[in-house]
């Protein structure tokens, strides 16, 4: 049926079940699909070369419109929370306060920066970020068949647009929701507009208003592409799901995530770099007669 299911980065806990619900998402047909993915870490790479891919937060972080003072204050914040982010024996009640204050923290200092809208471009076009392997292909693919794109993150929304943008896959069927710059008149980010999207609250609560999330109410096969297990929640908002299929990237801390990862999501792909899983999984449900 999907023969990238056999690649060695593939675990699943019930194959069964999992090959029941790709079946009747392929028997609901397009028109009742919609796809929703995290983007940091789930549609840009985790690392390359043994070397780690930057967060669209990373890529402002790591610019040259950062200073000296302001990386060194980032990259503390990141050491000091991104153990507690991953940290399998924390509670998500226990973790939500800390993102909370990362994510401000951060948004404070880069907000400090005069980072002007102007500088958006190049700032992504000399970062090393990376989408996944295949991306061409997942994006062609939805947009050739009509099938919604719904990008949920907890990134930098103008940074990872133009990623996207870059690579030239921002088609009509994609639609981004995540924290976004607010720049004043001479085009320098002043804040961050609200609410905050942080790694563990991506669900009803933030997605409520959001007229595009009401629009997608009749898709009721959703694939959900996530890394992380904040990304869970983030198709609670539709309001009658039929099929779901939750297909997660361990990215890291593999043996230590494993057990909680193979609970939680449908389909594990473990230190895969790749989207040739998601691709043939579409492939079969799309094309295939
Ligand atoms: P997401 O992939 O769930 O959308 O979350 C965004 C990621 O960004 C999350 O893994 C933590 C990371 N991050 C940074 O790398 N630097 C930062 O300053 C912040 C606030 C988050
Ligand atoms: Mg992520």
């Amino acid at each position: 049926m999907v023969p990238e299911l056999e690649k060695a980065t593939v675990r699943i806990k019930h194959p069964e079940r999992v090959m029941g619900i790709i079946r009747s998402i392929k028997e609901q047909g397009m028109s009742k699909l919609q796809v929703i993915s995290d983007f940091d870490m789930t549609l840009s790479r985790f690392g390359c070369n043994g070397r780690r891919c930057p967060t669209s937060h990373n890529i402002l972080d790591n610019s040259h419109v950062v200073s000296e003072d302001g990386k060194k204050k980032l990259k503390d914040l990141l050491h000091y929370y991104y153990p507690i982010e991953i940290d399998p024996d924390r509670t998500l009640e226990e973790k939500r306060p800390l993102m909370v204050e990362w994510w401000s923290r951060a948004h404070d200092l880069l907000s400090q920066q005069k980072i002007l809208k102007g500088d958006i471009a190049q700032i992504v076009r000399e970062s090393d970020v990376m989408l996944r392997d295949g991306f061409n292909e997942l994006f062609d693919q939805l947009h050739e068949y009509d099938v919604p794109l719904f990008i949920f993150s907890a990134g930098v929304g103008d940074i990872l647009e133009e990623i996207i943008r870059q690579a030239n896959v921002f088609h009509p069927n994609v639609n981004v929701v995540s924290n976004y710059m607010d720049f004043d008149d001479n085009g320098v980010l002043r804040c961050f507009k609200g609410p905050l999207i942080h790694t563990y609250n991506k669900n009803n609560t933030v997605l409520q208003g959001t007229e595009y999330f009401q629009q997608l109410s009749t898709r009721t096969s959703i694939i959900l592409l996530g890394d992380s297990m904040g990304d869970l929640t983030m198709a609670d908002g539709v309001p009658s799901v039929e099929n779901i299929l939750k297909i997660g990237f361990l990215n890291d801390k593999v043996e230590e995530q494993r057990g909680k990862y193979l609970d939680a999501y449908d389909i594990v792909l473990e230190s895969d770099e790749t989207l040739d899983v998601v691709n043939g999984i579409l492939r079969y449900i799309l094309i295939e007669t």
